[in-house]
C-alpha cells in the first residue's frame, strides 16, 4: 500500500459489501477509487463497534437508517455560497451576456450539495437580468445523489457563519433572516428545481446552455470520468457551456468536443 493511501483495511467481503451498498443506494460505486471508498466506509464500521466488511453487511441489513448515515460519508459535501467568486464573476461577464439574447435558459448544478451552489447561481442570473427576468423562463436544475444533503438545499435555510461570504446586499435583498437562520427568498427558490440524481447514469440530451460540475469529479475513478464527462457533454445544447471546478480540468478525448472560454476559471464551450 502507497504512503498516500493510508487507511484501515478491515477483514471480510469488500466487494460484496459495495454490491449490497449500490443494490440498496442505487449509488454506482464502481466509479470511486477503492482507498477513498475503504476509508469513508471504515469510519462507519469503527463507529458502529464492528470488525469487518461481513459485519457490516449484516449490520446494513439489519438497520437500513444506516445508510443515511454511511451515504453522508461516502459524499463529501463541501460547499459554500459564490464558491470561487472569480468564477461566479466570469460566469456573469463571459457567460451569461452570450445567452442574454434567450428567452429560455436552463443550466443544470450538477453535485449540487446543501444547495449555495444553485442559488448562487440564482442571484447570479436574477442580479444580471434584472427586471428583465420578468420576461425570461430561466430554470436551474440542481442534483444530487445524496439525499439528506437535498433535503437541505430544498429547505433553503442556513446559518449565519454559511452565508458569511455572501455581500451584505444580496444579504438583505436575497434572503429572510428569522431567528439566526438566513431563509433563501421564495423568488430565489423558485428558480430552482432539486432532484436525486446519479450523475453517472445518462439523463438529458442537449438539454442545458451552461452546466456547473464543480469538485465532484475529483472523486471519480477514470472510468468514470470518461462516462461523467460523456454525460455532461450530452446534455448541453450546441455551444453550451461547462464550468468544472478550479482542481478538475478535461483530459483525454473529451478535450476535444470542448473549445477553452477561460483557462483560469475552467469554462468551456460543447463543439457540437
Ligand atoms: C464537494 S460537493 C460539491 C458541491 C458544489 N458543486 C460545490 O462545488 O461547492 C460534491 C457533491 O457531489 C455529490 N456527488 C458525488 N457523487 C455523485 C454522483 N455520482 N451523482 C450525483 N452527485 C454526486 C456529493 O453527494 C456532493 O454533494
Amino acid at each position: 500500500m502507497s504512503g498516500q493511501n493510508r487507511f484501515f483495511e478491515y477483514a471480510g467481503d469488500f466487494k460484496k459489501l459495495l454490491d449490497e451498498i449500490s443494490r440498496n443506494t442505487g449509488l454506482n460505486l464502481v466509479g470511486y477509487r477503492d482507498s477513498y471508498l475503504k476509508r469513508r466506509i471504515g469510519v462507519r464500521i469503527k463507529a458502529n463497534r464492528l470488525k469487518s466488511y461481513d459485519e457490516y453487511i449484516e449490520f446494513l441489513r439489519k438497520n437500513p437508517s444506516e445508510y443515511d448515515k454511511l451515504l453522508d460519508r461516502l459524499t463529501v459535501n463541501v460547499t459554500e455560497f459564490f464558491r470561487n467568486p472569480s468564477t461566479f464573476e466570469a460566469f456573469r461577464s463571459k457567460v451569461l451576456p452570450e445567452l442574454s439574447s434567450k428567452r429560455e435558459i436552463r443550466i443544470w448544478s450538477a453535485g449540487c450539495a446543501s444547495g449555495e451552489e444553485p442559488y448562487s447561481i440564482a442571484i447570479t442570473v436574477s442580479e444580471f437580468f434584472g427586471r428583465e427576468l420578468e420576461r425570461r423562463f430561466i430554470r436551474i436544475y440542481a442534483t444530487d445523489i445524496d439525499g439528506l444533503s437535498l433535503r437541505r438545499a430544498i429547505k433553503g435555510e442556513y446559518e449565519a457563519k454559511k452565508v458569511a461570504n455572501v455581500d451584505s446586499d444580496m444579504l438583505n435583498k436575497y434572503f429572510i433572516k428569522t431567528g439566526e437562520k438566513y431563509m433563501v427568498k421564495p423568488e430565489i427558490k423558485r428558480m430552482v428545481i432539486f432532484e436525486k440524481q446519479d450523475i453517472l447514469k445518462r439523463r438529458w440530451i442537449n438539454f442545458f446552455d451552461v452546466v456547473f460540475c464543480r469538485n465532484v469529479a475529483i472523486y471519480f475513478s477514470r472510468d468514470s470520468l470518461e462516462i461523467l464527462y460523456g454525460n455532461l457533454y450530452d446534455s448541453l445544447r450546441k455551444g453550451g457551456y461547462l464550468i468544472t471546478g478550479k482542481v478538475e480540468s478535461l483530459a483525454g478525448d473529451i478535450k476535444s468536443h470542448f473549445e477553452v472560454v477561460d483557462n483560469r476559471e475552467h469554462i468551456y464551450r460543447a463543439l457540437k
